[in-house]
């Protein structure tokens, strides 16, 4: 058991490999205070860390002074209105309209194993995998409960944390806001580590002293974002890759969420994630509860990279399910750059002739083959094949290509209404917007309210009819536009507030059917590229399209801030076509197979009018995949160089997990005259083993490689690259 409590000092310490959490209760009210979260410490008293026999004291003791009390202590699931004046994690508004809320300790429970959050993805373990405390807060004037999940996994530096907020009372009670994790920790300087960016832009990693006040990082577009990214890390100010303590959330949700840190008077930091506040109002009727999505907490001591490792562990074993959870995705060629909307039966089968002989093995048909969509400005919704595109059916097709040898995909984008539809047509009421008030359209098309069951069944059943005609094996799940005009036409007034979140409650539960029916098919999300890559979809989908910009340099930066979290089998990566449609950047063809490499890989071009010498390739680089891919998802993934820091070059490393192999990918971006060879320092190889370097005929000891380095030569030219390939001999 990694979790105990200590009766005497009233304390709770969760431990797993390398850190403990500790919180204690303290005064006869029974405060919830944090005490520590850290590197792991044996057992002791810490409970003095709470700081209660320091002025202004107990409130039992000095109840003159319960403000200076309530606005310092380090709490544990703040409330808010009470005086505590940092921001509170969890709001209400009572039926005669008072917004105090105080959570204080009632009862607790621990046990092996680790409940499920219903209705919601979030990370699982077995009893031997993990231990688990719940802890009960009430405020007895609210009759409300609150039930904070504490799971600490016993082979990985893991606690996650969620809470369910259970209305006990008789009257109904509105929440207006529901962190799933709040934590006060003491006073360091930390800087502050997130992930931001925009369409074709996405995770780019931003790093900035944490001052007092609040900062924070969220989104209120109704997904978790292109722009920013549900992840926060708080890092010692000298933390690198391999040095440093790090504290880093993640948040296994794919709507509206806030992840804050506030510095206050003191210097203390209180941490919080959870869905945002703005636009949430629940409405908990006498008997409900709500249930908080999960946080996820790694804490490393090793940096940076020691974090990423541990991300990528919990997510390859502890969230990512399915028939393609532990094995190689087929490589695909998708022929959304290829064609666009442009293009019928024969075309995809001349692509999936010329593919299937290169070594392609799925061929994904992408938007444009339904209702009369020759454009994105209809026909969402109408999820019937256009047979005058689509010749012969969509079975024939498909058969025709099964014939091939390869598996076909399909594309989808279930969450979507175009005005110009004949589901519209039919139930205007059907999509998201407030009477009166036109709603502003994104890609000319409207969000469903899937918030209506009715809505649900029936999208669900439009596209699982497509999904059962055909031997469909893939599905990429596209979602092209953010939310607003919030308004539901079911919803009576005040359960309004309610929308997004059972939005996104509705997207989880389209996914658990589709994967439920079709155990079969290989899902991968997507939304306009990465603007919802996060743990929530990762739960059913095993890989999400990185990002709609496909240019192997500007991949460099959006796939390091996404491996800094997500393991590199979710990282949909695809070799598309030159000059680049985005950039108009031209990358040679190896490189961006290289670049590819380090995620799914597969293709984005067609492949009947790319260069000769480009598609003579491709058999080299589905070799490639093969050889390497078993090692790319299963490894310790290693960030050596980083192009986003030092605007030259790029450098990662895979190193199996018994470290007999490892692969890195070198990519010199640009070029530099009268410049010697580039040293980088390895890692993951055992020290005291020799190693050889696939073409060269010497070897090298493991600390050589990790603590001497190794010199990589300049390439002439711009955006050329290799892979270093070693083995332990
Ligand atoms: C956005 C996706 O990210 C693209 O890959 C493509 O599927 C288009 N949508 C299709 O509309």
């Amino acid at each position: 058991m990694s979790i105990i409590y200590r009766e005497k000092e009233s304390t709770f310490q969760l431990d797993t490999p390398g850190s403990s959490y500790i919180l204690g209760l303290a005064d006869k009210e029974k405060f919830a205070g944090h005490i520590y979260y850290g590197r792991k410490i044996g057992e002791d008293d810490v409970a003095y860390l709470m700081r209660t026999e320091e002025p202004p004291f107990l409130p039992s003791e000095n109840n003159r002074d319960r403000n200076s009390f309530l606005d310092s202590f380090p709490m544990e699931y703040p409330g808010s209105g009470g005086g505590d004046y940092r921001e509170g994690a969890v709001g209400v508004c009572t039926k005669g309209g008072h917004r105090t809320v105080m959570p204080l300790y009632k009862e607790h429970r621990i046990y092996s194993g680790k409940p499920k959050l219903e209705g919601l993805p979030a990370t699982f373990g077995t009893e031997e995998d993990c231990d688990t405390l719940e802890l009960v807060l009430e405020d007895k004037l609210l009759h409300l409960e609150l039930v904070l999940y504490y799971t600490a996994f016993r082979e990985l530096d893991v606690i996650t944390r969620s809470i369910q907020v259970r209305n006990q009372g008789t009257e109904e009670i509105y929440l207006t806001k529901v962190m799933s994790l709040s934590m006060d920790m003491d006073n360091r300087s930390y800087d502050m580590i997130s992930l931001n960016g925009s369409w074709a832009r996405e995770r780019r990693i931003q790093r900035n002293p944490l001052g007092i006040g609040r900062q924070s990082v969220g989104s209120v577009r109704g997904v978790s974002s292109h722009q920013a990214h549900p992840f926060l890390a708080l890092a010692e100010k000298n933390a690198d890759q391999k040095r440093g303590e790090v504290y880093a959330v993640n948040f296994v949700y794919s709507g509206n969420f806030l992840a804050q840190a506030e510095v206050d008077q003191f210097g203390s930091v209180r941490l919080m994630m959870g869905i945002h506040p703005e636009g949430f109002c629940w409405k908990l009727e006498p008997g409900e509860r709500f249930q908080a999505p999960e946080a996820v907490l790694v804490y490393s001591c090793e940096g940076l990279g020691k974090m990423t490792r541990t991300f990528h562990d919990l997510y390859r074993n502890h969230l990512i399910r399915g028939k393609y959870k532990d094995k190689k995705r087929p490589i695909l060629i998708n022929n959304w750059e290829a064609t666009y909307f442009d293009f019928d039966t024969e075309k995809l089968l001349e692509i999936a002739r010329e593919a299937a002989g290169l070594g392609i093995e799925m061929l994904v048909m992408d938007d444009g083959w339904f209702g009369r969509r020759e454009s994105d400005n209809g026909s969402l919704g109408d999820w019937e094949v256009n047979e005058e595109k689509i010749t012969g059916g969509l079975k024939y097709l498909v058969d025709e290509v099964n014939k091939l040898g390869m598996k076909f995909g399909i594309w989808l984008e279930p969450e979507m209404i175009s005005p110009d539809s004949d589901l519209y047509r039919a139930h205007p009421d059907w999509a998201i917007q407030v009477p009166g008030r036109t709603p502003s359209l994104a890609r000319n098309q409207l969000v469903l309210d899937l918030s209506r069951p009715e809505v649900l069944d029936c999208i669900y059943e439009k596209v699982a009819k497509v999904l059962r005609s055909a031997n469909i094996e893939y599905v990429k799940w596209d979602m092209n536009r953010q939310l607003n005009d919030m308004g539901s036409a079911k919803l009576p007034a005040d359960r309004q507030g309610e929308l997004y979140h059972r939005y996104v409650l509705a997207v989880y539960e389209l996914q658990r059917r589709l994967t439920e029916e079709f155990p079969r098919i290989l899902l991968e999300n997507c939304t306009s590229g990465g603007g919802r890559f996060d743990p929530g979809m990762l739960y059913y989908s095993p890989q999400i399209w990185c990002s709609d910009d496909t240019d192997a340099v500007e991949r460099l930066s959006i796939q390091e801030g996404t491996a800094m979290i997500y393991p590199l089998s979710a990282m949909g990566a695809h070799v598309s076509d030159c000059p680049n449609h985005l950039l108009g950047r031209s990358v040679p063809f190896a490189t961006r197979g290289y670049v590819a490499l380090a995620g799914t890989f597969g293709y984005e071009l067609d492949v009947t009018k790319i260069p000769r010498e480009e598609r003579e390739m491709i058999p080299e680089q589905a070799a490639m995949y093969h050889k390497f891919n078993d090692l790319i998802r299963t490894g310790d993934y290693y960030r050596i160089a980083s192009y986003q820091e030092n605007h030259e070059y790029d450098c990662c490393q895979v190193a199996a997990k018994d470290k007999s192999e490892s692969l890195v990918t070198f990519i010199q971006v640009l070029g530099r005259a009268n410049f010697r060879s580039r040293r980088i320092f390895l890692e993951g190889l055992d020290p005291e083993k020799r190693y050889q370097i696939e073409g060269e005929s010497r070897t090298y000891r493991g600390d050589t490689l990790m603590y001497a380095g190794l010199n990589v030569r300049s390439f002439l030219g711009d955006y050329q690259g290799k892979l270093i390939y070693l083995k332990m001999v």
